[in-house]
């Protein structure tokens, strides 16, 4: 059996630590305020001063925390800070970091998802540590204690750093941390798994922060950490060692940042929107993350809350969201049915609610929700517990109304989206419903044990392939520079890629104001096709698949009447070439999780367009990023 599969964890937190010759507090405060445009719910720091170690933690915003340190300040200056933004484990002061060991020597910030905690946490307890929070991060702290306090490392004036080292091989799962101990108070061990850590330097004043905006007041030389790298950092100066521990010379390291603060929050990148497209293969692997059994046969959804006896009596599911939320549902209807072979029925939220649905015993209503504060599907799931059913929700917000109002929750760990047009949160939406489809397929037995693997190891395989569709980003902008004049554009597509092609041309109106619309490639021929002239540029989903050969019929329909064609094709496919006037490569995956492929190229072209015709993309005009009114 495999180890713990939920994992209350933060993986889009803020993290700041400080070691030098000013007020620790008052630098941590101000890099986690320059951390606030992430978005949090939660937020502490902690100070070393002589061995005196003191912490503040909020529920709440900075300004909170600013207030209660201007009334009880605190001294030191080494210092560790933190904003966490829940993933699961309620947004509270407990759950809060900096989290401490049981003898309140050892200090720690997390920001990562520690996969194997619960068995971790067990074994602890056994041992005698108490814990205090629902978090995966203080298991760290008391693993540290474990081999810190009880003569497992030989007490010298490198204790810390090789109970620290210990404690790492122990766990699975992704990390960035900072650590300090008040038995060492001159010396912050920073160190990365999977989760982004940099280190600061300015002469004597040494930081570590997840992001640049953090310390970029102070310095502008920094230290990406690499992953199974750890630094030292003390205040004559920083030791890093690589995954080998051998030490690494520093001056090789050493990148000057010419980015300005509002580059800088954006990661180098120009909008958040861009950003986000580019974080969906690590959004992606963060969704995967502890849902997936060790020897890749089994999916983990503890959270579902529901009993499998209850689970496997449900004979017909109802999807409803609005947006792009609702195209993801529609391309989980097509992922559910193939799969678990369970009736799947997708229904806009506003008008779900509103048409006195029949909700039977055997009913089960799934609401997905990026927010999670969505008007019109909060709503929907009011509807479905008036008739008594029973909603299980797909959200990016822990603690919003939607997970509130639910029966169950499945987090998605895209981290908060910024961008208003949904990028990350609709392809990690995508990788839960298909979670979802083969835990249901299992539960069902519509999939047997080989078919499942089988489906796991194309899931493990995603995060590498969103990667390399992101390579093709270069042919997208040629696109974009050839097309951004047209005025209208037709998407089209069969099957999976229907609902893509509705999300591609939601994209391109939403950011570019170019009027789109997405058909289903064969309902063209009842209307769309009396608009197809050399000013209409087509873009056709056009992967391989079962039905490629009528997506040639489409295109060909398209190319006789003068359309202009660009296809989405699958990598290596150079037949299509001859056929269409643009093609842009997607690479090979399994058929379910090709939506998840195909519409970052779509996400990218509305973007690079909406760019080229001047608009913002971030804010795009008279949308809002959770609409909360009916
Ligand atoms: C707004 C946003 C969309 C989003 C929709 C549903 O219209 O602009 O990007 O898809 O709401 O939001 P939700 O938070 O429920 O997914």
């Amino acid at each position: 059996m495999g180890t713990a599969p939920i994992f209350p964890g933060e993986n889009v937190c803020g993290i700041i630590g400080y070691i030098g010759n000013e007020d620790a507090a008052e630098i941590l405060l101000d890099g986690l305020k320059r951390l606030e445009y992430r978005g949090y719910d939660s937020a502490g720091i902690a100070t070393i001063d002589g061995e005196h170690i003191s912490i503040k933690r909020i529920k709440g915003n900075i300004a909170l925390l600013e207030k209660v340190l201007e009334e009880k300040p605190i001294y030191g200056k080494i210092g560790l800070g933190h904003t966490r933004w829940a993933t699961h484990g309620q947004p509270s002061e407990e759950n809060a970091h900096p989290h401490r060991d049981c003898t309140g020597t050892i200090v720690i910030v997390h920001n990562g998802i520690i996969e194997n905690y619960l068995l971790l946490k067990e074994k602890l307890k056994k041992r005698g540590h108490r814990f205090k929070s629902e978090t995966d991060t203080e298991i760290i702290a008391h693993l540290i204690e474990e081999y810190y306090h009880s003569g497992v490392v030989h007490r010298s004036c490198d204790d810390l750093e090789k109970a620290v080292r210990r404690a790492l091989k122990k766990i699975e799962g992704s990390y960035a941390l900072g650590i300090m101990s008040s038995r060492e108070p001159d010396k912050l061990i920073a160190t990365r798994n999977g989760s982004p850590l940099i280190i600061g330097l300015k002469d004597g004043n040494y930081f570590i922060a997840s992001d640049v905006p953090a310390i970029l007041r102070h310095t502008k030389d920094i230290i990406y950490l690499e992953d199974g790298e750890l630094a030292i950092l003390a205040r004559t100066g920083v030791r890093l060692y690589g995954q080998n521990g051998k030490l690494i010379r520093l001056e090789r390291r050493i990148k000057r940042i010419s980015w300005d603060v509002n580059m800088a929050e954006k990661e180098g990148y120009p909008h958040f929107m861009l950003k986000e497209i580019h974080e969906q293969p690590r959004a992606i692997e963060d969704t995967i993350l502890g849902r997936i059994s060790p020897d890749g046969a089994d999916i983990h959804l503890e959270e579902m809350a529901l009993n499998k006896n209850k689970l496997k009596k449900i004979n017909r599911i109802i999807i409803t969201a609005c947006g792009t939320s609702w195209h993801a549902g529609l391309i989980g209807e097509y992922l559910i049915e193939e799969i678990a072979r369970i009736p799947v029925e997708v229904e806009n939220a506003a008008e779900f609610r509103y048409r006195n649905p029949i909700i039977t015993d055997d009913t089960l209503a799934i609401a997905i929700s990026q927010s999670g504060e969505t008007a019109d599907t909060l709503g929907a799931i009011r509807e479905v517990h008036q008739k008594k059913g029973r909603v299980i929700s797909i959200c990016n917000v822990v603690g919003s109304s939607v997970v509130r109002e639910s029966d169950a929750v499945i987090y998605t760990h895209a981290g908060p989206e910024i961008g208003v047009a949904s990028t990350k949160a609709f392809t990690t939406q995508l990788t839960v419903l298909y979670i979802l489809a083969v835990y249901f397929g299992k539960i069902k037995g519509t999939l047997n044990a080989e078919q499942a693997k089988k489906m796991i190891a194309d899931l493990r395989r995603l995060p590498q392939k969103t990667e390399e569709m992101l390579k093709q980003e270069k042919e997208v902008i040629k696109i974009a520079n050839k097309f951004y004049r047209h005025r209208n554009a037709i998407y089209l597509g069969r099957g999976k890629g229907y609902p893509v092609a509705l999300e591609g041309a939601l994209k391109l109106k939403e950011v570019s104001y170019i009027h789109a619309e997405g058909y289903p490639a064969a309902e063209m021929k009842h209307g769309p096709i009396a608009l197809i002239d050399k000013n209409m540029p087509v873009i056709v989903l056009a992967l391989k698949g079962s039905r490629y050969d009528k997506i040639l019929a489409n295109i060909e329909e398209v190319k006789a009447r003068g359309g202009v064609v660009i296809a989405l094709a699958t990598m290596g496919d150079r037949k299509i070439k001859e056929k269409v006037d643009e093609v842009l490569y997607v690479p090979e995956t399994s058929i379910p999780l090709s939506p998840i492929l195909a519409v970052i190229p779509l996400q990218l072209l509305a973007y690079y367009i909406a760019v080229k015709r001047k608009c913002n993309p971030d804010q795009p005009r008279h949308l809002a990023k959770s609409v909360t009114v009916e």
